[in-house]
C-alpha cells in the first residue's frame, strides 16, 4: 500500500510532515458490519482486518442493578433465554443493552471465540481481538453466562450453543471445570 504524507502541527506550532504509515490508513476504516448470522440472527462480521489486541467496540447499554434487570420484560418474548444483558464483574450491576444499546449487542457467542471481553476499572466493557480477524469473519466472545440455579441437562439445553466450533461445549452457559 502506498505511504501518504499528512500535514500535522507540532507543538511549537510549526509545520512539520508525518508519515502515514499503512497502519494508520487502515485502522481508519470501518472495523465491523452488522448482518444476518448463520448462527443466531444478527451478528458482528469484520468489514477489515483487526488486528490481536485491537479494541473493536464498547459494549453500551444501560447500567443497571441486577434486581432492575430481573424487573424488565424480556429482550426477545418469543425466546426468553435471549439475553442483551451483560453482566459486570462486581455481581451486582449488569448493562443492558436493549436501552441505549449499539452495536455489540448483536455479537454472538461461540465457545472458539475471537474476541474477549474487558472491563475497565469504571465498569466499562470492551470488546477486543484475541487473535487476527480476517476480513468477513464473523466477531465471538464466549458469553460465560452464569445462573443462580444448578445446572441440568434441561437448562444447558435453554441455553443450547449453536457456534458448531469443533470443541463447542454445548452451552452458552460457564460450565465449572470437574
Ligand atoms: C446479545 S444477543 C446476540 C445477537 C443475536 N444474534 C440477536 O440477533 O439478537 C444474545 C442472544 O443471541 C443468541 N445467541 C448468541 N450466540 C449464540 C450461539 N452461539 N448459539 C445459540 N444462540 C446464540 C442467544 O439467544 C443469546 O441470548
Ligand atoms: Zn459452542
Amino acid at each position: 500500500m502506498p505511504r501518504k504524507n499528512a500535514k500535522r502541527s507540532t507543538p511549537t506550532g510549526k509545520r512539520t510532515t508525518v508519515a502515514k504509515t499503512a497502519r494508520t490508513t487502515v485502522s481508519a476504516r470501518r472495523k465491523f458490519v452488522v448482518k444476518s448470522s448463520g448462527i443466531h440472527g444478527r451478528g458482528v462480521y469484520a468489514a477489515r482486518p483487526i488486528r490481536k489486541g485491537e479494541r473493536i467496540i464498547e459494549y453500551k447499554g444501560e447500567l443497571v442493578s441486577w434486581r432492575e434487570a430481573d424487573r424488565r420484560p424480556p429482550s426477545d418474548p418469543k425466546d426468553p433465554n435471549h439475553t442483551f444483558l451483560f453482566a459486570l464483574s462486581d455481581g451486582k450491576r449488569v448493562i443492558d443493552a436493549a436501552v441505549g444499546g449499539n452495536s455489540a449487542r448483536w455479537i454472538n457467542h461461540s465457545c472458539a471465540p475471537n474476541c474477549e471481553t474487558e472491563e475497565s476499572e469504571d465498569g466499562r466493557v470492551y470488546i477486543e481481538a484475541i487473535r487476527t480477524i480476517g476480513r468477513g469473519e464473523e466477531l465471538f466472545y464466549d458469553y460465560g453466562l452464569v445462573l443462580d440455579e444448578r445446572i441440568t441437562p434441561t437448562v444447558k439445553k435453554q441455553y443450547e450453543c449453536r457456534c458448531g466450533a469443533r470443541r463447542c461445549r454445548g452451552t452458552m452457559l460457564a460450565l465449572r471445570k470437574r
